[in-house]
């Protein structure tokens, strides 16, 4: 029998978890051992901080649910995510670049015909998204479903209004035989990352600012095409430099051109001031 000691009970944990029958499970599960050793090792781990970080995966997943996905968040915010995004997506340099998923998109948005209205007369500037879905040849991509999400003026995402309980502030949109696409919303704002829970609660000891620039998501997933998923955000936006979650990249950033009222890009016009914003998505085919 072989005694644990201090000394060998990484080793020991290590041989145990190269037992998973699937290599790559093999693989995870022992780098993670030895990862998380190391780690209580170099700090030296109290007994008193282990049980409060048992206390906060706990709190992160009781508050998490269908709709709030507080372990998302803490990827986020730690940049695994984006790391993760990064290493996963090494993208042809013409093709548009991937970002994070983020904690708040919900499947099953209603779909929405060329330039309808996804703010369902919600307050805020009206904006007009539009352009084409291309291949990296600038071929267009007819029948391209584009699934986008935004925070309403508020800076909060359908989930976190506990009475709503239809879309609000998304749909999915699909590119026409030409390739174009055109959405209409409200312009989105800067927003907090949700500050009650347990992540809040670890930002609120720090001085990370817990703003996300304003910013739609996008998810477009394509038959022969890599999934894409993305955020476009809108130029001059405060925190475009300090984006809690690591998503900003130079070549989503959108400017969005002040209109008068009259003529939109979908045929019809506007009482209001509008504003206009231009982006050609280019997906990379697969393989
Ligand atoms: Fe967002």
């Amino acid at each position: 029998m072989q005694l644990v000691t201090e000394d060998n009970i990484t080793d020991l944990a290590v041989q145990r978890w190269a037992t998973a029958e699937d290599p790559r499970l093999a693989e995870l599960m022992t780098a993670l051992v030895r990862h998380l050793h190391d780690f209580a090792r170099e700090v030296r781990l109290t007994e008193a901080e282990w049980m409060a970080a048992i206390q906060w995966l706990n709190r992160t997943g009781q508050i998490s649910n269908e709709k709030r996905e507080e372990f998302i968040l803490t990827s986020d915010v730690l940049g695994l995510s984006m790391l993760v995004v990064q290493m996963n997506h090494a993208l042809d340099p013409r093709a548009t670049p991937a970002t994070v998923l983020g904690p708040f998109h919900i499947e099953g948005s209603p779909q929405l015909g060329y330039g309808e209205d996804m703010s369902q007369g919600l307050p805020g500037t009206p904006l007009y998204l539009h352009g084409v879905v291309t291949d990296l040849d600038g071929t267009p991509v007819p029948g391209a479903v584009l699934d986008i999400w935004q925070a309403d003026n508020e800076g909060l995402y359908e989930s976190q209004h506990a009475d709503v309980d239809e879309a609000r502030l998304r749909a999915k949109y699909t590119s026409r035989e030409d390739g174009t696409y055109c959405l209409r919303t409200v312009a989105p704002l800067g927003y907090t990352i949700p500050m009650d829970g347990p992540v809040g609660e670890l930002i609120s000891r720090t001085e990370i600012s817990h703003f996300r620039p304003a910013h739609v998501h996008f998810l477009l997933n394509v038959p022969g095409y890599e999934p894409l998923i993305t955020h476009l955000f809108q130029e001059g936006a405060d925190y475009l430099d300090s984006d809690v979650v690591f998503g900003v990249k130079a070549e989503l950033v959108v400017r969005y051109d002040q209109r008068e009222p009259g003529p939109t890009p979908d045929g019809g016009s506007s009482d209001v001031p509008w504003f206009e914003a231009r982006y050609d998505f280019v997906l990379q085919p697969q393989g």
